[in-house]
């Protein structure tokens, strides 16, 4: 009987061949337990001799098993082996590729144009408190220019939650107005930056702040989220003439040309005194804006690029510098309407939808 089962497990031809043998064998039902079954209605002398010859006939059985399992799964992983064997030669599958968004390529550009002319990059959150983004930036409560920014806020109780204390805040620790000017908000422009690289560095200071910021507001012109590029140089004896420089000088080096004319305009922001709104000169040619030459000249135009303007007296001193020593300059651009710009782009919405048959189209697929 040992001797069949022996040959029968050795000659199961799959796992569950193997299985049926086992539970013939050592099974309920199988013949070894029914041996072991026996012992019991046997005399102590007969049961000394059957008892280790039926575990001895278990052992065997088992260790069969065990061997010929081991033979199973070796064979099966070889065939395995052998039939998923990958041909290298054979030709890959072509993959798109993916590149850098317009909005980042613009990005880094600024970022490479600006660190030649010795300026650091910063950042902020652009989850941001109420003082950060107005406050500070000498936007008081009840200021009419809060309302053109269209904000997200946070709703009251998740900013229960968040708490940071925005420091140099004019108002009682406790009271209702510190409550509302940590307030939580999505920042609507990159301006907050400044008082936070301020504070955090002190001056004399040289930054541009890229990053995305937010407004309520649609359209193929405005998108709900979009980027900007701030820059910031706190210094001494510091004016307008480095402004109208440095602006000069970054935009021929990002335009790629050297006929770039600026137009300073006079303007209102609250955190510049006094503001300029800069415009640059384009020429129409076919019908399209290009960007050069005086834009005061038959068939040329001005359009407005950026706000800009000398970092308000009250601004330094909510950053906690004294004005009479430090003055600076200040500008903010959309980095989208730059891309636009440079690229030939017209519809806004196109950034952010991920198409890359759109991206392809403005040779974004290097
Ligand atoms: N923060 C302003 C805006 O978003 C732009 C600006 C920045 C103007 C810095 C002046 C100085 O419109």
């Amino acid at each position: 009987r040992l001797a069949a089962a022996l040959a029968a497990i050795g000659e199961a031809g799959d796992a569950d061949a193997l299985e049926a043998q086992r539970i013939a064998a050592l099974g309920k039902q199988g013949w070894i337990s029914a041996a072991l079954k026996t012992l019991g209605a046997m005399t102590p002398e007969q049961r000394q001799a059957e008892g280790p010859r039926i575990q001895g006939m278990r052992a065997a059985v088992g260790e069969a098993i065990d061997n010929r399992k081991a033979a199973l799964e070796k064979a099966d992983l070889e065939q395995r082996l052998a039939a998923e064997v990958i041909d290298l030669t054979l030709p890959a599958p072509e993959m798109p590729k993916g590149s850098v968004h317009p909005v980042s390529q613009v990005m880094d550009e600024l970022a490479e144009i600006f660190a030649d002319m010795g300026f650091s990059v910063a950042t902020g959150p652009e989850i941001e408190d109420d003082w950060h983004n107005f406050t500070a930036l000498n936007m008081p409560e009840s200021h009419p220019a809060r309302a053109m920014h269209d904000t997200f806020y946070f709703p009251q109780d998740a900013n229960e939650a968040l708490d940071s204390a925005p420091n140099g805040s004019e108002t009682a620790p406790g009271s209702a107005a510190a409550g509302r000017q940590k307030r939580m908000l999505l920042r609507t422009h990159t301006s907050p930056v400044q008082i936070r690289s301020m504070v955090k560095h002190g001056a004399p200071l040289r930054i541009i702040a890229p990053g995305r910021v937010y407004r309520s507001d649609s359209d193929a012109t405005h998108t709900p989220m979009f980027h900007q590029v701030e820059g910031l140089v706190i210094d001494r004896d510091i004016h307008l003439g480095h402004l109208k420089w440095t602006l000069e000088t970054f935009l021929k080096a990002f335009f790629e040309r050297d006929d770039i004319v600026l137009r300073l305009r006079p303007s209102y922001f609250p955190f510049t005194e006094p503001s300029v709104e800069v415009d640059v000169g384009f020429a129409l040619e076919n019908g399209r804006r290009v960007l050069g030459g005086d834009g005061d000249a038959p068939g040329h135009g001005w359009m407005e690029l950026l706000g800009s303007g000398m970092v308000n007296r009250r601004v330094i001193e909510f950053a906690g510098l004294d004005p009479d020593q430090w003055q600076g300059f200040a500008f903010g651009v959309g980095v989208d309407r730059l891309a636009m710009l440079k690229y030939g782009m017209d519809d806004l919405r196109a950034f952010f939808d991920g198409d890359a048959r759109w991206l392809a189209h403005y040779g974004f697929n290097a």
